[in-house]
């Protein structure tokens, strides 16, 4: 047995029990400051259109994907597209996630155009979820308005260490402030916000015995400080907050293999276990529809809510297993009335010290096409 061999033999068994606990500093995965932001020039765009779209990327998306495209058609007409190669068919089959992703990334983009002194006219032109080109933006020269940029820097998808404290009453008005009607809060402790821990543990392992889900999963977690510098997207170490010694094994000694394997899936069912049982509740954010532009409208909702809440020190972290899953859905839906449409399912709590921005970013001229 060679050493490589034996030392994942061995080590295995604990390396996600630690995910989190920074053992081994020194030896970091690759994190968004490691690697320049991108405002390079793209074909057919400006040094200040590319800096509105290295903002409009700093959106959260599903996996990491990163499922968006730019085509230049004139300098200030552009369309948000989806780009077909970052679906995520077997947890995503109706491009509902890859739609709400690519509101999230027009929000950021409409809002550092503000900034920038442009009006932002958007259109939803995809007239089903499968069309590539999903948004007409046209840009018109206005007024700058002043917005604290950094909210998109600094925010992040928050997974550990969220503590169990009740949402106060003002937070939660802030945080529903985009939503008019559509944004729930269940503190921890009530019984809705237990039948939504419960079903999304068990949706997280139906979906973790899901072979394609979990090797769809394989496909965008980004073993290596090479690959993940490579991709520029994706699911790094840093990312999953499987920091210090854990995240360097994975790094050393784990493969696209692993993750279907029995012990991977196992320690993920219990940090998700972990996790559900942190925090002070749940958000639940609904729609009226479930059309493009219903989907594209909840994405920039949920943004702006991501971008407030990350000011109140307060994390979110999507558990979307239970909207992926059938079981799930319907547990969801029929205790949300029939004329709203729940799209987000998200852990919320307070924070000791909210932490840095880690996952990484594909430059502005990989994804603009002209
Ligand atoms: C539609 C959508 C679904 C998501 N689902 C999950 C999820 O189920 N579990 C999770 O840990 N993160 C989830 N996320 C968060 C992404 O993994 C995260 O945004 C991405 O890795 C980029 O990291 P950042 O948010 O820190 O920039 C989701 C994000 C979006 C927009």
């Amino acid at each position: 047995m060679n050493r490589r061999v034996f030392l994942k033999g061995t080590m295995a068994a604990g390396f996600l029990a630690t995910a989190g606990i920074p053992l081994l500093s020194s030896c970091s995965g690759v994190k968004r400051s490691d690697l320049p932001p991108s405002a390079e020039p793209a074909k057919g765009i400006d040094e200040e259109g590319a800096r509105i779209l290295w903002y409009a990327s700093l959106a959260p998306s599903g996996h990491n994907s990163q499922p968006w495209f730019v085509k230049v058609v004139e300098k200030e007409e552009w369309i948000i597209g989806g780009d077909p190669l970052r679906r995520l068919p077997a947890v995503d089959p109706d491009n509902r996630e890859l739609l709400l992703s690519i509101g999230a990334f027009a929000e950021n983009l409409s809002i550092a155009a503000s900034v920038a002194g442009y009006e932002t006219h958007m259109e939803v032109i995809a007239k089903s979820p499968r069309d590539e080109e999903v948004i007409r933006v046209s840009l018109k020269k206005a007024n700058p308005r002043t917005y604290p940029l950094e909210r998109f820097t600094l925010r992040r998808t928050v997974k550990n260490g969220l503590l169990l404290r009740e949402i106060a009453k003002e937070d939660v008005k802030i945080l529903s402030e985009p939503h008019e009607g559509c944004l729930f809060y269940y503190p921890r402790g009530t019984d809705h916000a237990k039948c939504i821990e419960e079903a999304a543990v068990e949706s997280y392992r139906v979906q973790t015995y899901r072979d394609e889900a979990q090797k769809e999963l394989a496909h965008w977690i980004r073993f290596s400080n090479e690959d993940a510098r490579k991709h520029r997207d994706g699911l790094t170490t840093e990312g999953m907050e499987i920091t210090g010694f854990s995240g360097w094994f994975v790094r050393q000694f784990m493969d696209q293999g692993d993750v279907v394997g029995e012990r991977f899936r196992k320690q993920g069912i219990d940090i998700a276990a972990k996790w559900a049982a942190e925090g002070g509740g749940w958000m639940v954010i609904t729609s009226r529809g479930s059309g493009v532009a219903d989907l594209v409208e909840t994405g920039r909702r949920f943004e702006r809510t991501a971008l407030l809440a990350r000011e109140r020190n307060l994390a979110l972290h999507p558990m979307t297993q239970v909207l992926e899953e059938e079981k799930g859905r319907r547990e969801i839906t029929s205790s949300h009335g029939t004329d709203v449409i729940p799209q987000f399912v998200l852990r919320v709590g307070y924070l000791d010290k909210y932490p840095t921005p880690v996952s990484l970013r594909r430059t502005v001229a990989s994804f603009v096409r002209v």
